[in-house]
């Protein structure tokens, strides 16, 4: 189908149950301030320990900022979930209305950047640090991106 009549599938919370929710717009470069600011917050509410905070605020900010990179705008939206099997985690869902991602196996190689002078160490980053990762990009449409940490065991 063509891509542009197509439909994003990838949701906020999707098969899980959103217990806090906070939406981060990122229009301004120091609105990256703000997506760790408030994920280190949702993650200390949460009861994730001081270095998990660390790291998975780092994953936020990537993702923040190849939004502000890349589509310009768009958003974060950052939510304490908790699946089926009564686990409890947090999700960051981050979506824009860019151009989109034209390869995205290729996005996701270690060292692969559009750019001359970044690493290209982002999102393969990202998809290690988190347990869940889905990326969904549709061309002249946007990008989409659902990650999810869950608690480890014993901080529950
Ligand atoms: N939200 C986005 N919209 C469009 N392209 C993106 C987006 N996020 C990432 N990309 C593309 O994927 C590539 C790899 O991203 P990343 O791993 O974060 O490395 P880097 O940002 O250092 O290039 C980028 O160079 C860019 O071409
Ligand atoms: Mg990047």
């Amino acid at each position: 189908m063509d891509d542009l009549l197509r439909g994003f599938d990838l949701t906020a919370g999707a098969g899980c149950t959103i217990i806090k929710s906070k939406n981060v717009r990122l229009i301004h470069s120091y609105d990256n301030e703000l997506v760790i600011y408030h994920m280190r917050a949702m993650l200390a509410a949460a009861g994730f320990s001081p270095s998990d905070e660390y790291i998975l605020s780092a994953a936020a900010s990537e993702l923040a900022t190849n939004i502000l990179r890349y589509a310009g705008t768009g958003e974060l939206e950052i939510s304490i979930v908790r699946n089926v099997h009564d686990e409890t985690g947090i999700e960051i869902f981050a979506s824009d209305s860019g151009p989109g991602i034209r390869n995205v196996k290729a996005a996701m190689e270690e060292h692969y950047s559009s750019q001359q002078n970044s690493l290209g160490l982002g999102l393969p980053s990202v998809k290690r640090i988190m347990d869940e990762f889905l990326i969904e990009s549709i061309v002249g449409k946007g990008t989409r991106v659902l990650a999810r940490k869950w608690k480890s065991c014993g901080q529950n």
